[in-house]
């Protein structure tokens, strides 16, 4: 099972702890969300298990952490000054402002192609004009706005922190093609239309890997590193049924694209079409040696052409096997950590319904991805040793894993909070463990229950949480 609407994960985020509209005191600011208590946690579980995966179990890619703002050079060589821009019209009925390569078309039979706006369905559009996306910003304590001099940007991926910093990490870790370097931060991006909770906001965490190679080999790591990413999308919890591929139009490409593939997930399964329930969770591209050979200092072409005047470094690479030099090419599977939360949070939701009749909810996350791993629970708060039990078990468990105490309603109300924000497991202490040494332990998914020696019980949690 999974949920039936993005609505459904609004609710519970907000009910629960895991995100909050932005500023909400204030009236909000659009499209902007705050992880609670429970979010961070689960995104940061996310993170973690994105980045064991690629920078320590493997041996080929090594981590970075770049700075948001860069030069504005950086930008200008990229494209994405020049480039990075939505098409962006204007209703002449109702005022609203859209991204012309998002709404649906007729063409008429003199082929003339009419859009439709997607707020009133009128077709009194203006002509598109180009908006860049990128955020703006100036430096320093007498700058002004308009000051080119001052002028910098909020980087709109992560990506191009790593390009910078190829020779660098390469120098220092002294590794040879092929390898990664891996980057996770926030990005932003003056999105026109954002919406759909944290599908598309203006501030956004991305996880990126730009993995360097030589040219002949992109192809096939392409297809390597899609089967890659589907992997790790179940690993986390994601199924397979709801996960499509897209390949991307040659009018879709990124300017720095010789192919993308993206990777979509079932976001919005009330739609109707098919088609349309699947959006974009990730895509993975061949950025050729674009990045590579753009940033690289060169004063001209063999045309004569002024290229990079600007840089300092050559980022092209010495095969010291055959004595080649040249610019590797690069496979990039970039990630964000908003969307890829969201996709976890709607597969992982069930309902349930217990033997009183009544619907529960329980959040069938991946142990590792769980906020909380384990809730003690005292079945009576008014028992002195009980309590101090439960408070004695919580505290040794703590070190090894998430662990919370609550005694705050009955076991009843305990159980299903705890199976509504995903705990795999509850730990309930009763006037037999007095006796015993023994607790109960609950599990979400089948709420069986086992009966364990307290002396027993970290092994046992460690075990079934691996
Ligand atoms: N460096 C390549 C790059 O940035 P992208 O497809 O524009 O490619 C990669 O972004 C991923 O970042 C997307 O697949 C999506 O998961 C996430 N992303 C992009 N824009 C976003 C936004 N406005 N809000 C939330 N996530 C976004």
């Amino acid at each position: 099972m999974a949920a039936e609407n993005i609505e459904t994960i609004v609710s519970l985020a907000k009910r629960r702890g895991f995100v909050f509209p932005a500023s909400d005191i204030y009236g909000g600011l659009g499209s902007s969300w705050d992880y609670g208590q429970l979010g961070v946690e689960l995104a940061n579980n996310i993170k973690k298990s994105w980045w064991n995966w690629l920078v320590y179990e493997r041996d080929d890619i090594e981590g970075i952490d770049s700075s948001i703002i860069q030069n504005r050079l950086v930008w200008k060589y990229s494209g994405h000054e020049d480039t990075f821009s939505d098409p962006l019209v204007d209703c002449r009925e109702c005022n609203a402002r859209l991204r012309q390569d998002k709404l649906e078309f007729e063409t008429d039979a003199s082929g003339t192609v009419k859009y439709e706006c997607s707020n009133c369905g009128s077709t009194n559009l203006t002509e598109p004009r180009d908006f860049n996306l990128m955020f703006r910003t100036t430096l320093g304590a007498a700058s002004s706005d308009e000051d080119p001099m001052a002028l910098a940007y909020l980087r709109p991926e992560t990506a191009q922190g790593i390009f910078i910093n190829f020779a660098n990490v390469l120098n220092t870790s002294r590794r040879k093609l092929p390898f990664g370097i891996a980057q996770i931060g926030k990005s932003f991006r003056n999105e026109v239309t954002p919406g759909n909770f944290i599908f598309r906001t203006r501030e956004f965490e991305q996880m990126e890997m730009e993995y360097f190679c030589r040219p002949e080999d992109a192809p096939q790591l392409l297809e390597d590193w899609i089967a890659n990413f589907q992997n790790w999308f179940a690993s986390i919890g994601i199924s397979a049924e709801n996960l499509k591929l897209y390949e991307q139009t040659a009018d879709e490409l990124a300017h720095y694209a010789a192919r993308t593939v993206d990777i979509l997930y079932r976001f919005f399964p009330e739609r109707e079409d098919e088609v349309k329930q699947f959006d974009e969770l990730m895509g993975i591209a061949n950025r050729t040696d674009f990045d590579l050979k753009t940033h690289s200092k060169k004063p001209e072409d063999a045309e004569g052409r002024r290229l990079n005047i600007d840089s300092t470094e050559d980022l092209s690479y010495f095969d010291e096997a055959t004595k080649q030099r040249f610019y590797p090419y690069v496979i990039e599977p970039a990630v964000g950590v908003n969307r890829t939360l969201l996709a976890v949070l709607m597969d992982a939701y069930t309902e349930k319904i217990n033997d009183k009749g009544e619907k529960r909810v329980i959040l069938k996350l991946k142990p590792e991805l769980a906020p909380i791993k384990v809730a003690v629970l005292p079945l009576a708060k008014n028992n002195s040793e009980i309590v101090e039990m439960a408070r004695k078990i919580k505290k040794n468990l703590q070190p090894a894993m998430r662990a919370v105490y609550d005694d705050t309603g009955g076991i009843g109300k305990l159980y299903a909070r705890q199976d509504e924000i995903g705990t795999p497991f509850c730990v309930t202490i009763d006037h037999e463990s007095l006796q015993d040494n023994a607790a109960t332990v609950r599990d979400r998914d089948t709420w069986e229950q086992e009966r364990i020696n307290v002396n027993e019980l970290k092994s046992h949690l460690q075990k079934r949480l691996l």
